[in-house]
């Protein structure tokens, strides 16, 4: 459940204590998972783009020390002088490879070491605290969500590897055809952003009334197969598609198809987890930069939805289908298996309005820059969103088949810059009333 004053009610503080534990418990075995591989693959970097993993697994930790331990629980610090090495904003990714970080054994004893203070500091916490940090265990939220995003951030940078073997797979729904391909949302007024979610970020609130003039969107994200059409059609050459700052990327750095893609003959082929398959024609492409995504939607007659047009397609509740916790048949997150579900996998996951696929699968570019709404106001620090808010990142919703079900919803923010690729990021397309 992700809105905890439902569980409050439901349950008690007792009851949500439990929650939390088996959420931490529960991520922690899945960071163990990734980084359950030899020395060498923990400490090298496989991309300059990302740190090596050895360093998101002890930085988990490091800011859960930060968070938990001394900010809320009042105790010193178990290792100080490692608090600069683990400070995403003092060294860039390039240079983490060269510090001085802990070791994969010395990293899993840290992070084990505060984990058991975490739990103690639960044990003892007063979750009606009207303190913010407090209330509800937003500390122990945030946490998690954070623990989450790295989980994902590691698979991304396993993908970047080219190395086989060290990420499951698994088995997911067939997709079906796909029926009309578009779904008109009348003109109207939405509640966008949230006040009530208990593990919101900052940045997805307050809630706020916003009136959208009537437009198209697609029932699903654009499939391989609509995208290969873009490539075949010579999409990547033809400027007519390009903002000029996106062709001048593509042909600087001899992008002419999604990462990870390579063509033999007649075939594309691409690279998942080390493995060559041919591409399947019915799965959401991923691996696309803003940029591509921008292109291939003048290609296509159409543009990029707006997040507030993401957002009121998703019909004003918790997720696209309702209040429920996202389960197996509504939804592929939480990595069931290591790719996005094909196209119209998930009928009982659609919105009031019959979108599918919002949640899940690939996170979805947006034509939105990163910017707050109106009332913000920063909590519980600038280096959580504040700090990038402007016209440098594009918005992203949804979630990818990587992500945690506990974080993501309809109203989460993610963002990044327009030119990056190596995340699980595809798109879908809008269009305005004629
Ligand atoms: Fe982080």
């Amino acid at each position: 459940m992700t809105d905890l004053d439902a569980v409050l009610g439901n349950a008690g503080p007792t009851g949500l204590k439990e929650r939390i534990a088996a959420e931490l418990e529960a991520v922690r075995a899945r960071s163990l998972t990734y980084t359950d591989a030899d020395d060498d693959v923990l400490v090298r970097q496989h991309s300059p783009l990302m740190s090596p993993l050895v360093w998101d697994l002890a930085h988990v930790g490091n800011y859960e020390e930060l968070w938990v331990l001394r900010e809320v629980g009042g105790i010193e610090p178990l290792r100080p002088e490692i608090d600069d090495l683990y400070d995403a904003f003092k060294y860039p990714r390039k240079d983490r490879p060269s510090l001085p970080l802990l070791g994969p054994a010395e990293a899993r004893k840290y992070i084990s070491g505060v984990r058991g203070r975490v739990l103690d500091v639960l044990d003892l916490a007063d979750l009606t605290d009207p303190d913010p940090l407090r209330s509800g265990g937003y500390v122990f939220g945030l946490v998690l969500q954070h623990e989450h995003q790295h989980d994902e951030t590691m698979l991304a940078t396993l993908q970047l590897s080219r190395r086989p073997g060290l990420v499951r797979d698994g088995a997911l729904p067939q997709g079906r055809p796909a029926g009309d391909s578009e779904v008109h949302i009348p003109a109207g007024v939405f509640t966008m952003g949230t006040d009530t979610v208990a593990w919101a970020y900052d940045n997805e609130r307050p809630a706020h009334r916003l009136y959208l003039p009537g437009y198209w969107i697609d029932r699903h994200p654009v499939t391989n197969a609509a995208y290969m059409e873009f490539v075949e059609d010579g999409g990547y050459r033809d400027p007519r598609w390009w903002l000029p700052q996106g062709r001048e990327w593509a042909e600087r750095n001899g992008v002419e198809a999604p990462l990870f893609w390579t063509r033999d003959g007649d075939t594309w082929w691409r690279v998942r987890f080390g493995r060559e398959e041919p591409v399947p024609p019915d799965e959401p492409v991923q691996h696309v930069s803003w940029y591509e995504a921008d292109a291939y939607a003048r290609w296509a007659g159409k543009r990029l939805p707006t997040e507030a047009e993401w957002e009121k397609a998703c019909g004003g509740r918790g997720y696209p289908w309702g209040d429920a916790d996202p389960g197996p048949g509504q939804a592929n997150l939480g990595h069931r298996a290591a790719r996005p579900a094909p196209v119209g996998a998930y009928p009982d996951g659609a919105s009031p309005y019959g979108v599918e696929q919002l949640i899940g699968d690939v996170w979805e570019w947006t034509d939105s820059w990163f910017q707050p709404y109106p009332g913000y106001r920063c909590f519980p620090y600038e280096e959580y969103s504040k700090v990038f808010f402007g016209e440098t990142y594009r918005v992203l919703r949804g979630g990818s088949w990587a992500t945690h079900p506990s974080a993501v919803r309809t109203t989460f923010r993610n963002w990044d810059y327009p030119i990056r690729r190596q995340i699980f990021a595809g798109f879908r397309c809008a269009r305005s009333e004629e």
